[in-house]
């Protein structure tokens, strides 16, 4: 399976195997550059090792998804295509008003569908400078009902400086649950995390959010995301805190 990353004028391709170049130029006649991927994704900015195996070297694009315009350069931070649906459905919960932080914010994909659709409050913290400095100019390339900050930083440092929240999302499916703890200083009672996580089994996924929030959460929602590995999932569980909305 390879990704096609771009617009109808600029598109690079994501590819696992050389073998599939013919296959990508064949059917995509919008493709500039292709990029293959090796091994998996690596590192705390959970990026691959990549080589431009055909065309253009310079693999920035501008992708659009769902009339949002999003700039990035796959070969230099996380972005997953795929997810496009899942940030959608994310985005269809939020209410107006809402204050909205958005850890592991990469280039900012996430806060910027939330803020089209809602006169919302989105902070995003994000860890890569090249991530941050891409969801700063897509904040701008987007017509946006709310706002949309950008911070730079380590999530532990930045996080517990920011305040409450009536919504969390976590989208770093390999080690969310590390940063329950985090999670917790930053919701208000009554507000709700979304959880990412990989996952063999529905129940393996719930249980693991339960056990790591403890009695301070409620787990209200959960739903398989996308296919991760042959015997793996990416879910997302959503828990809510207990307590009232002050
Ligand atoms: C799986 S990616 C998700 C990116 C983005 N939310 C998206 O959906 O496209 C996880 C992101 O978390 C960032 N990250 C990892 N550890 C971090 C930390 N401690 N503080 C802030 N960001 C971090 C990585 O650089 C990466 O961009």
């Amino acid at each position: 399976m390879y990704d096609i990353i771009g617009s109808r004028e600029k598109a690079v391709a994501v590819i696992p195997d050389p073998g599939l170049l013919p296959r990508v130029l064949k059917y995509h006649k919008n493709v500039k550059s292709v990029i293959l991927k090796k091994g998996g994704r690596k590192g705390t900015e959970r990026l691959y090792e990549t080589e431009v195996i055909y065309g253009d070297p310079d693999t920035e694009v501008v992708h659009v998804e769902y009339g949002m315009k999003f700039r990035v350069d796959p070969s230099r931070v996380y972005f997953s295509p795929r997810e496009a649906k899942e940030r959608q459905d994310l985005a269809a919960s939020v209410k107006d008003g809402e204050k909205i932080l958005v850890m592991f914010s990469g280039i900012g994909c996430i806060g910027i569908a939330m803020a089209s659709r809602k006169s919302c409050e989105v902070v995003g913290v994000e860890i890569n400078p090249e991530a941050v400095r891409y969801a700063e100019e897509n904040a701008k390339l987007n017509k946006l009902r709310g706002t949309v900050r950008n911070i730079l930083g380590d999530v532990r440092d930045v996080c517990p400086k920011l305040g409450r929240f009536d919504r969390v999302v976590m989208p770093f499916p390999e080690d969310s649950l590390s940063y329950a703890d985090l999670a917790l200083g930053c919701v208000k009672p009554g507000g709700t995390v979304h959880v990412y996580l990989f996952s063999g089994s529905e129940k393996e996924a719930v249980e693991r959010v339960r056990e790591s929030f403890g009695p301070a959460a409620e787990v209200i929602s959960w739903k398989k995301v996308l296919p991760h590995s042959p015997k793996t999932w990416k879910y997302r569980v959503d828990v809510r805190i207990r307590g009232e909305n002050p």
